[in-house]
């Protein structure tokens, strides 16, 4: 991304994306406190691409003198996510009502406390989750089995209220050691089954203030918590016109791929400029409107054909392909079209999307 920096990834396979992409690429283990020792002797600075590293081993390396971006003081809330609510909690940034349950019964318990019937309650597991793995929305019809399947992983399992919201919410932010920070506009995304399928930047018809404080709850989360690269706080926003925190993730995230192509400096090049404790890009939009779609693995056999289709079939569209293992259901690309018209953009980016996937045909 032109810095001029010198990248190297621990990665457990070398066909991981960013192994891919980065030859200089360690094959091992990141969860083992081994290969993070060797790996990390040879960066300046370490940081992430996902939070799955275990807090001891980031404990452990901090203490051997390696400085690690952000910290694990600060990734711990977005490691778990019963620790994360409790802090903004405190911080005084909303959230839905919450605690810690023990079994199903239990659930009923605290479905009782928050004044709900078992059809508010949101369970997740407070750690390992992702894209909807972890997660179970409860209702009146879930069955025992489905109630006392959270609780099997012998992870602790957070309950929360559920929050009734119009859509979903990004705000993205970069923070430097220093203490510069850069807001990009909040977007909208769109979840299906827990996977986010679709981000519109900026959020359409957000109203200016709801934005405004979007922006200043991320950049207080990440001034609170002390957060070095890049914050996005996943958000609700609910029916009468406020902002609510479903939860913190510190790393270049999904809903921020629309920058690569749809802002001035993208949230990959912000990241790294915050670990390095470089002055910070511009996080403006080149455009009215970006729009950016997920690809998700088919059933398509061979999607080669399909991914040239699309390039061919519309130029201005920007065509992302991870090099990962088509599996349905899986992520594997997105794509990203900008400009002004609204519904075409949306029109083109689901087309490439769908198309790829194989549910449709021209
Ligand atoms: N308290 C809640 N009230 C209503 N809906 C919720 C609540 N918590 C989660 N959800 C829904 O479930 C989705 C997944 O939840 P969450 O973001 O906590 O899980 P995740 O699997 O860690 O996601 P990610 O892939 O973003 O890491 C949310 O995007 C939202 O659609
Ligand atoms: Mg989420």
């Amino acid at each position: 991304m032109g810095l001029g920096v010198g990248l190297s990834v621990l990665t457990a396979s070398r066909h991981d994306p960013a192994a891919q992409a980065i030859t200089a690429a360690m094959v091992g283990n990141e969860k083992g406190l081994p290969d993070l020792r060797s790996f990390a002797k040879n960066c300046d600075v370490v940081t992430f691409d996902h939070e799955h590293v275990p807090q001891e081993h980031l404990k452990a390396l901090e203490a051997d003198g390696h400085i690690i971006r952000p910290g694990s003081h600060a990734l711990l809330h977005a490691q778990d996510k019963s620790v994360m609510r409790s802090r903004l909690e405190a911080m005084g940034i909303p959230g839905p009502r919450h605690r810690i349950v023990t079994d199903p019964a239990d659930v009923a318990a605290f479905a009782a406390e928050v004044h709900a019937n078992r059809g508010n309650v949101v369970l997740k597991t407070t750690r390992g989750g992702y894209d909807g793995k972890g997660v179970w929305l409860i209702d009146a019809d879930t069955s025992a089995a489905v109630l006392a399947e959270p609780f099997e992983a012998g992870v602790p399992v957070l309950a929360e209220e559920r929050v009734d919201h119009v859509r979903e919410l990004s705000a993205l932010i970069a923070r430097s050691p220093y203490g510069q920070a850069v807001a990009y506009p909040i977007v909208e995304s769109v979840q299906r089954d827990g996977i986010c399928m679709e981000v519109v930047a900026p959020a359409p018809g957000l109203a200016p203030q709801l934005a405004s404080q979007a922006q200043r709850i991320a950049l207080s989360v990440a001034a609170g918590l002390d957060v070095v690269g890049v914050l996005a706080v996943e958000l609700f926003e609910t029916p009468d016109g406020r902002v609510v925190v479903n939860e913190l993730a510190m790393r270049p995230h999904n809903t921020g791929h629309w920058t690569i192509d749809g802002a001035v400096t993208s949230q990959f090049e912000n990241h790294l400029r915050a670990v390095l404790d470089l002055p910070l890009g511009s996080p403006a939009a080149r455009a009215p409107y970006t729009v950016m779609v997920n690809i998700l693995g088919g059933n398509l056999p061979d999607t080669y054909p399909a991914y040239r289709h699309v390039m061919a079939r519309d130029p201005s569209l920007k065509v992302h392909w991870y090099g990962k293992d088509v599996r349905p259901g899986r992520k594997v690309g997105h794509v990203t079209a900008y400009g002004d018209d609204l519904v075409d953009l949306r029109e083109r980016a689901w087309h490439a999307a769908d198309y790829i996937r194989g549910d449709v045909e021209w």
